[in-house]
């Protein structure tokens, strides 16, 4: 396996620790949950779709005759922002606080469903005036402000699916995606405030749209008050358009497979996928993980996703599941360090907030930043900690126990991905006796296994690969525009299975620790970026005739981008600043999240004789390992002359 070595670091780790007595006293969820869901899977999701308000109820719970393409709720009918809003509202719970927005600059506002409901038919009604129709894709390019969540259920409640690119992602990210999925109304901000300043996200649009002549309009929310620039005819202000409809609107009713959103995200080629979700099966999934993972009580919880709602973490667990669910949440715009390194603790003492949800890049930094930190601050409120998006290793796991969670909150390690919708391995808070570094077993209602090359389950002890061997609610249906890609990717290693494209280990008392991508997918900081996709952004540089990218092992951010570059002869040797200048032109093309850690410039690279890069050795220079078998190479002296030239730069 690509990963073995990763298998044997991870140790298997001995402690265990029992939900607190008093935590498994008063949990959402026991275990029989577990028996109930075994014994009658179908008839399990069935019960959770009554988490949700349905129009017309459905006929049939799944339909999966035509797999891999699913239909959950079959012949349902419901309207997702209604499900968010607007039946809390009529429901008696108008007053209760939906949002706690925390600015980046120190602004604030507090959002109560009640202002949720009056906003989102605002915009729903802007939208339909301005020609958004049931079934137009509308892009989100946004700061974390509350105008995004109201842009985001606007686009639910008439029909029509939002496609959010991340804020930090570059014009020509967001191009491709436009295109890709036929867009022609974007919403945006003039800007957000990030690290302390604002930063510009309205210029970035402008120079995406040079490449998107079919985008018609685009809405802008004024957050900032920065200079732009401004198309006659094609730009809009939010605000002059928005606060002059009426804040009455009736939610339509959709059908249950009805496209909610497509989030594009990166795969083992240079193009993102669209991956497309639905509605009746996304609530019902969203729902009931948020309520039984996160054990929530809407009525006492303050809850807190401390990710960007650009990535499905927020889709899932800032916007629908919490919204679904009638929950308090925070809203945070900003970094963790401006404008000081206590930000998110003082976040946490001001909203009492009870509950958080992170990833473990941010984990680490905060343990190097050093424990005194939080210390200064009143964490009392916090009784239920969560990790996502990467490996937590067991160090940091403690750390977030011991230092955030004052040796008392459970700490729920989530794997999922986009593709998933929502969280299907964690533990229970009130069942599970977790280990530290272990996502544990897959939810109730998820079948989850470990399979070796041939396609059976591997023996307790050992790893291979993560499936899930039965479709589940809130699942992808497809990839936008490319079924061929879907099945390629998902459902072709083994027949009917879902393959997701990460290394786990079963332990021999039979519970997942998953190890990470076995294919050429990167994880930095919990972001999943494809080292084709930095490749290819290399490669379009004039001075570089090939690239290869490898993930490296880093402290902080779980890996990190390295880069090997051959010049052309052209380029002359690329001069002093080539390196500099290569960093800015990935930066550019993808995004800051893309930089390289660092980039070497090489003679020639490793290859087999049939052309594949080697990027198993390159990895091994960039963790300095010793290199691993170089039998195969087509030039076996390459190698040398790769680690000659880095001591040289040493
Ligand atoms: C990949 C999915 C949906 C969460 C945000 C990332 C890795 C995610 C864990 C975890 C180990 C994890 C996997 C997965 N991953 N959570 N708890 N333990 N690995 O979503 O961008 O779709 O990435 O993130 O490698 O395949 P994503």
């Amino acid at each position: 396996m690509a990963n073995k070595h990763t298998i044997e670091e991870l140790s298997y780790e001995a402690r265990t620790f029992d939900p607190p007595e008093e935590f498994a006293a008063q949990a959402n969820v026991t275990a029989e949950e577990y028996d109930k869901a075994a014994a009658d899977r179908i008839g399990f999701w069935a019960e959770k779709a009554g988490r949700i308000t349905w129009d017309k109820p459905f006929d049939e719970v799944l339909d999966w005759s035509d797999a891999p393409f699913a239909k959950w709720y079959v012949g349902g009918r419901l309207n997702a922002a209604y499900n968010c809003v607007d039946r809390h509202v009529e429901a008696g719970l108008g007053k209760r606080v939906a949002y706690h927005f925390e600015g980046e600059n120190g602004d604030t506002r507090t959002i109560t469903y009640s202002d949720l409901l009056r906003e989102v038919s605002k915009a729903a009604n802007a939208l339909t005036e301005l020609g958004v129709k049931t079934g137009d894709r509308v892009a989100i390019y946004m700061p974390m402000i509350p105008e995004t969540v109201f842009a985001m259920l606007a686009c639910a409640r008439i029909g029509a699916p939002h496609t959010v690119i991340f804020g930090g992602f570059s014009a020509h990210a967001i191009s491709d995606r436009v295109k890709d999925c036929g867009v022609e109304f974007v919403i945006t901000a003039d800007g957000g405030y990030r690290k302390g300043k604002p930063s510009g996200l309205k210029s970035v649009v402008d120079e995406a749209m040079q490449e998107c002549p079919e985008v018609r309009n685009v809405l802008v929310v004024q957050r900032t008050g920065q200079d732009i620039d401004w198309q006659e005819g094609r730009d809009l202000w939010w605000h002059e358009v928005v606060d002059r409809q009426s804040d009455e609107h009736t939610a339509e009713s959709f059908d249950s497979e009805h496209p909610l959103y497509i989030m594009y995200s990166s795969g083992t080629t240079g193009k993102p996928k669209g991956i497309m979700h639905t509605t009746g099966g996304y609530l019902v999934g969203t729902s009931y993980t948020h309520w039984a993972v996160f054990d929530i009580k809407p009525e006492t919880d303050v809850y807190w996703t401390a990710a960007d709602i650009g990535w499905v973490t927020g889709h899932s667990y800032i916007v629908y599941g919490p919204l679904a669910n009638a929950t308090t949440s925070v809203l945070y715009e900003g970094t963790p360090d401006t404008p000081h390194r206590g930000r998110w603790w003082e976040i946490v003492e001001k909203y009492k907030v009870s509950v958080l949800y992170c990833a473990p890049t941010g984990i680490r930094t905060f343990m190097k930043w050093g424990r005194e930190i939080p210390a200064e601050y009143d964490l009392s409120s916090l009784r239920l900690l969560g990790s996502v998006g990467e490996p937590i290793n067991p160090e940091a796991w403690m750390w977030y126990r011991e230092v955030i969670g004052g040796d008392r909150c459970p700490v729920v390690d989530t794997w999922w991905q986009t593709e998933n919708g929502n969280i299907l391995i964690s533990p229970l808070p009130g069942v599970t006796a977790t280990k530290p570094g272990a996502a544990m077993r897959a939810l109730p209602g998820i079948v989850a296994d470990v399979y070796d090359d041939e396609g059976n389950s591997v023996a307790p002890g050992n790893g291979g690969y993560l499936v899930i061997k039965e479709p589940w609610p809130a699942m992808l249906r497809t990839l936008w525009g490319d079924e061929e890609r879907f099945r390629k990717t998902y459902w072709s290693q083994y027949p009917d299975v879902y393959f997701a494209g990460d290394g786990a280990k079963i332990d021999k008392d039979g519970d997942i620790w998953v190890l990470g991508r076995v294919d050429d997918v990167l994880n930095v900081s919990g972001h999943r970026m494809s080292t084709t996709e930095i490749e290819s952004a290399l490669v379009s540089h004039d001075m570089v005739a090939e690239a290869a990218v490898v993930g490296a092992r880093d402290d902080t951010t779980g890996q990190a981008i390295e880069a090997f570059v051959i010049l052309k002869e052209s380029a002359d040797g690329g001069g002093e600043d080539v390196v500099k200048e290569l960093r800015n032109h990935v930066r550019a093309e993808i995004g800051p999240i893309a930089t390289p850690r660092s980039i070497m410039v090489v003679p020639d690279l490793p290859k087999t004789r049939s052309g594949k890069i080697m990027r198993r050795l390159l990895k091994d220079v960039a963790e300095n390992r010793e290199i691993g078998d170089v039998t195969t190479l087509a030039d076996s002296s390459v190698m040398d002359l790769i680690q000659e030239g880095m001591s040289g730069d040493a």
